[in-house]
């Protein structure tokens, strides 16, 4: 079956409309993605027939709006082969998720305790173990970058010790769109007893994972890289980890009981979701995992790898060299996100230029400012491509950049 990417685009409404008189070209999808019409239905049918706080109602509504945010934990479960919709704990997104086993794992970390980390990291898997390691005296080491922009995983064996408690890692690196091989992190971890944390935001936009066929420990990711709403995000982990781990924050919908002297704790997931979660952005997640689901065919995966590689080729035509790629060269072991620097000319200023053509890209460090000092640049410009992209959008890129250079220097 042939892929139809115009069918597809007609899902988005937001890829119709124009920025400055130009059409838009809509390439900073690791940032954030747009949301397909059925995604935006279902937040839209959810908010008018069933809105109502969850799991502390009696009423029509709140049984209806729990049942809501149950079944999209399910649908989550599915997505990532989870054995149990228990383990899957939403957040605000990937930060928060990262943030909740920081804290909650790290309440078991004595000083001198390992986690490993690594070069590749969004700030997101970086500070919240500074942090840690300002609590706990952990000690924090990091896997180098190679000059491709992937994770050196041939230093493992000398950073791994028996000390390690965790190994936590991104899936896909949110600069150089490397695809990080979890296999030899699990093994890594295994030979010591250590734990592994994977960074799924940038991954699960391309489709369903598997957590128990990688191995893994935890999986975080966001949902408004895949085409859910704003303001939710995916911590899952195996159940018998979440029974032991302590609650991160405290308050209503996470107890059993309260006394003015000491709370019972509910089980997990609720354990870990105090307050009122975010529930019409689940149900939105929920639809975003079904459509996710169903367009991500090989054919769709194959049209966007296509043109991946027709932008790393047209970039290298492009301006005598001027151009430099930070991360893989080709298409192998990646994903499509793609940086680049322009001799002489600031990632802000190549990205205004290119804004007003239409094209949205990303310039700047990426919250990921040490992979930035590694490469020794203040920044890229990143061009991050998912399924409704098209060769239109490549073709106006590459034009754009071209005319860009041409004006700058
Ligand atoms: C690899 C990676 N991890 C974590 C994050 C943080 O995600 P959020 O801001 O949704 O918490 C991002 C966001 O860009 C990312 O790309």
């Amino acid at each position: 079956m042939s892929f139809d990417v115009e069918a597809l685009r007609r899902q988005f409404p937001i890829l119709d409309r124009t920025v400055h008189g130009k059409p838009l070209h809509y390439l900073d999808n690791s940032a954030t993605s747009q949301i397909p019409n059925t995604v935006l239905d279902a937040v839209e049918r959810h908010e008018i027939a069933h809105r109502a706080n969850v799991l502390r109602g009696i009423h029509y509504l709140a049984e209806a709006a729990t049942e809501a945010y149950e079944n999209a934990r399910k649908d989550v479960a599915l997505f990532i082969n989870a054995a149990d919709s228990s383990e899957v704990v939403f957040t605000s997104g990937t930060t928060s998720a990262i943030n909740l086993v920081a804290h909650s794992f790290g309440q078991g970390l004595k000083p001198g305790d390992e986690i490993v980390i690594s070069m590749l990291e969004h700030h997101s898997n970086i500070v919240p173990w500074q942090l840690l390691r300002q609590r706990s005296g952990i000690v924090l080491k990091v896997i180098p970058a190679t000059d491709d922009g992937r994770m050196d995983l041939d230093k493992l064996p000398d950073i791994v010790t028996e000390k390690c408690r965790m190994i936590a890692v991104t899936h896909v690196s949110n600069v150089t769109g490397a695809d990080t091989d979890i296999h030899r992190i699990v093994e890594a971890a295994r030979a010591v007893d250590a734990k592994v944390l994977i960074d799924g935001a940038q991954r699960v936009p391309h489709g369903p994972v598997d957590v128990q066929n990688l191995g893994v420990d935890f999986y975080t990711f966001s949902g408004h890289k895949m085409y859910a709403p704003n303001g939710i995000g995916v911590l899952w982990a195996r159940r018998e980890l979440l029974d032991d781990l302590p609650p991160f924050m405290g308050g209503g919908e996470m107890i059993r009981t309260v006394t003015m002297e000491d709370t019972i704790f509910a089980e997990p997931p609720h354990k870990f979701e105090a307050g009122t979660p975010p529930i019409a952005q689940a149900v939105g997640l929920a639809a975003a995992t079904r459509w996710l689901s169903e367009t991500d065919t090989p054919e769709a995966i194959l049209h966007v790898a296509k043109l991946a590689e027709r932008t790393l080729s047209g970039l290298a035509e492009i301006a005598d060299g001027r151009i430099r790629i930070i991360g893989p060269q080709g298409t192998q072991s990646r994903l499509p996100v793609i940086s680049f620097t322009v001799d002489g000319i600031h990632p802000h200023d190549v990205c205004q230029i290119l804004d007003s053509y239409g094209v949205a890209l990303r310039g700047g460090h990426h919250c990921a400012q040490p992979l930035m000092d590694f490469f020794d640049v203040t920044g890229t410009t990143r061009a991050s491509l998912t399924f409704y992209n098209n060769q239109a959008d490549v073709d106006a890129l590459l034009e754009g950049l071209a005319a860009a250079i041409k004006k700058l220097t």
